[in-house]
């Protein structure tokens, strides 16, 4: 329990003794009502909601607001926090101008997460963490913007003219006109992929404490404003152990496929443990059990190509990786299996997105997630500043040597 926890931490603090977690593997950094997880038996809840039915029945600004504000929104309610977040995705001009600054070939992450933190000067009245209002108004602000900052990196990176945002549209369709569409030219997007796009993002909105979701919190434990602490979430989801992982899947693929398509051999060199080789996109530190949301991708993989007609092979291969894993003990004892983001690459690419895109896909997806636990964090009485230990094994004490002595 939260507060039972709370005073156990307490009573260790006084006896003097620290407890040495590498990772976190079993530490818990605080006590949360957002989202549970069962790893064994792969259940995954938003406030209390089955991943499945949201990913099947809700939309994207639905689940946003059931994060941060704790319920789905009823019928007025998502209709005024949708006007609410219309009204803010441009972006300052002065702040397109950053876009001109970075080199052509910038991985878009670090555009998107300076981007972000470039928000905090620009937006001076909504930076006070204790001001109910304010932090309303910067939430609005960066659920509005991060979809216009994507597709600015993007377009920044293939050369393309930015589009302003086209507020009569949706959130997704909007974000897929200002990526894929041109100034001046109509562009409609396909409803169907839309309602993917959209259910993978709610498939990303959140989960619990994962590595750039406790950044954002421990940024913000300082009572670093909510633009500074959602930027550095971003860096922690740039690393290939985490949200990078959606690009690495892919370009293992393209490897196999590159290598002659030989799965078997492949995953010997995992097995073998090949310094840099591992089955990226499996393997989870919660899930001891199948992904919830990586049954769903799955699927959805599947009927994207279909439609779209995209790179067979490449899912060939991905079925077939998934296929040996799953029957193989290097992988069973260890209960290694596909994670959410074994498939997703698969349709990104699909739809259009370069390999580098997908790792913001994600950080869009998150954004809510990362919002709800920072806001939780912030009105939290229990929360302190992030502060862990440390076990010292340096040298022991000895005497500065004069330089010339050295
Ligand atoms: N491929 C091959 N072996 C693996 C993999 C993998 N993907 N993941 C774990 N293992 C092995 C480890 O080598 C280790 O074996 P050992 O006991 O013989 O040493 C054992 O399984 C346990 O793995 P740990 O590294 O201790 O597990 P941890 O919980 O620390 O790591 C992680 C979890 C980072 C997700 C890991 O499974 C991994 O690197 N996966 C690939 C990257 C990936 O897909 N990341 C996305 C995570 S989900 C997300 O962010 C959306």
């Amino acid at each position: 329990e939260g507060n039972d926890g709370v005073q156990l931490g307490k009573l260790l603090a006084d006896t003097g003794l620290t407890t040495l977690d590498s990772g976190f593997v079993n530490t818990a950094s605080c006590s949360s009502a957002i989202t549970y997880i069962d790893g064994d038996a792969g259940i995954l809840r938003y406030r209390g909601y089955p991943i499945e039915q949201l990913a099947e029945k809700s939309s994207f600004l639905e689940v946003s607001h059931l994060l941060i504000h704790g319920e789905l929104p009823s019928a007025g309610e998502l209709d005024e926090f949708t006007d609410r977040i219309r009204r803010h995705t441009l972006l300052h001009e002065d702040l397109k101008r950053f876009f001109d600054g970075f080199p052509r070939d910038a991985h878009p992450m670090p555009v998107l997460s300076s981007a972000v933190s470039a928000l905090s000067t620009f937006y001076q009245d909504s930076l006070d963490p204790f001001d109910d209002d304010q932090v309303e108004l910067s939430t609005v602000r960066l659920l509005a913007k991060l979809p216009t900052i994507a597709a600015y990196a993007y377009k920044k990176s293939v050369g393309q003219p930015f589009l302003y945002p086209d507020n009569s549209l949706s959130l997704t369709e909007n974000f897929l006109r200002m990526t894929f569409g041109f100034p001046a030219e109509p562009y409609e997007a396909d409803p169907e992929l839309v309602k993917t796009l959209d259910m993978l993002l709610i498939l990303h909105a959140d989960h619990e404490q994962n590595c750039s979701t406790s950044t954002v919190r421990m940024v913000g434990s300082s009572n670093a404003n909510l633009f500074a602490s959602v930027s550095a979430g971003i860096n922690a989801l740039f690393g290939p152990l985490h949200g990078g992982a959606n690009q690495s899947v892919l370009e293992m693929l393209e490897g196999i496929r590159r290598d002659g398509g030989d799965v078997a051999a492949f995953v010997e060199r995992v097995k073998n443990k090949e310094p840099g080789v591992k089955l990226m996109g499996f393997g989870h530190r919660v899930y001891k059990s199948y992904d919830p949301r990586a049954a769903i991708v799955a699927q959805a993989a599947r009927d994207v190509l279909a439609k779209l007609g995209g790179d067979d092979e490449l899912l060939d291969i991905a079925l077939a990786l998934e296929q040996a894993a799953l029957t193989d003990d290097y992988f069973v004892e260890r209960r290694l299996y596909p994670n959410v983001d074994f498939y997703t690459g698969l349709i990104y690419r699909a739809m259009g997105f370069p390999t580098r895109m997908f790792t913001v896909l994600f950080a869009m997806g998150r954004l809510p997630g990362w919002i709800a636990h920072w806001r939780e964090m912030i009105s939290d009485p229990q929360t302190k500043i992030g502060r862990p230990r440390q076990i010292y094994t340096g040298a022991t004490e000895r005497s500065y040597v004069d330089l010339a002595q050295r």
